[in-house]
């Protein structure tokens, strides 16, 4: 069990290395889109994020970025991970669906092989319905779901008051091409002095709420904000086709998204009373 003023200190657990191994041998074995070195990445933010609250997963599919952070959360002591998703995929009425499972059923049964089951609250739901009654301060807030501009905007509005001083959101598929993940990660969240470190790894877009020196981290996240901005656009998914899709793909090589070195980010997110 890691506490809470260890999380602070820029210190890792010793054993997180294996840790996040385990998190992504668990994930694999769910079908889904999260890749080795964003499953990683889950597994840091459950373990070392520095402060208090639930983890909210808003979009959870399958279960694979679920079992990532579950697996690391429960290790930890650092959960619980909150799923919310209606698992509506597929739909009952769909032709061919036959007696394939739906997704809530494959979700559990995930969330149980990997052990994990007790560390994760299922809500059955859209974002929007459980927002209303959601009292609880969020340690990581982490948005899978609507990836549409105003499904994405929406999420973030509704849960980012909820966001702990020193707790990270994080967006997936801010680096695929969709409208709404990366643009509200660099009009809401990178020109805002709420939020300090910042970056993306893999196609996560992830920045620390930083209340009270956020504006330290100014020009850093301007740096980020300049390369990141190339990429927004009301026109991507089907619509991104030929050379401007090569354009797309030249922008996104410009912008960092490689393996975070879990002892650097630590260091960088400790808490603000270390720095
Ligand atoms: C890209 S998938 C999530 C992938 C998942 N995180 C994983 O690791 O495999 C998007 C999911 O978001 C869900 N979703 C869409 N809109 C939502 C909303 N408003 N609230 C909650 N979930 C939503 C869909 O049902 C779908 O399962």
């Amino acid at each position: 069990m890691l506490t809470e003023a260890g999380r602070g200190k820029g210190l890792l657990p010793p054993d997180f290395d294996l840790v996040a191994d385990r998190a992504w041998s668990a994930a694999r074995r769910v079908h889904g889109h999260l890749s080795d070195r964003e499953a990683r990445f889950l597994a840091l933010l459950a373990t070392a994020t520095p402060a208090a609250g639930v983890i909210l997963e808003i979009g959870s599919f399958k279960g694979r970025s679920t079992v990532a952070l579950g697996t690391a959360a429960r290790h930890y002591g650092a959960g619980p991970v909150v799923a919310v998703d209606p698992f509506t995929q597929p739909s009952p009425t769909d032709p061919g669906r036959g007696s394939l499972p739906s997704t809530y059923e494959t979700f559990r049964s995930a969330v149980r092989a990997a052990g994990v089951e007790d560390s994760v609250e299922v809500h059955q739901a859209l974002s929007q319905d459980v927002a209303p009654g959601w009292t609880r301060p969020l340690r990581v807030l982490w948005i899978d779901g609507d990836h549409t501009y105003p499904g994405a905007k929406r999420d973030f509005d509704l849960f980012r008051r909820h966001l702990a001083a020193g707790g990270m959101v994080a967006f997936h598929d801010a680096l695929h091409p969709f409208e709404g993940p990366i643009r509200v990660f660099v009009e809401e969240v990178l020109t805002s002095d709420q939020f300090g470190p910042a970056g993306f790894c893999g196609s996560i877009a992830w920045a620390q709420h930083r209340p009270a020196d956020g504006g330290a981290f100014l020009p850093a996240r301007r740096a980020l904000a300049r390369r990141a901005r190339r990429l927004v656009s009301d026109a991507l998914g089907r619509d991104l086709k030929g050379l401007r899709k090569l354009r797309w793909k030249l922008m996104r090589a410009l912008v960092p998204h490689g393996p975070v070195d879990p002892r650097a980010w630590v260091n960088l997110v400790a808490s603000a009373e270390k720095r």
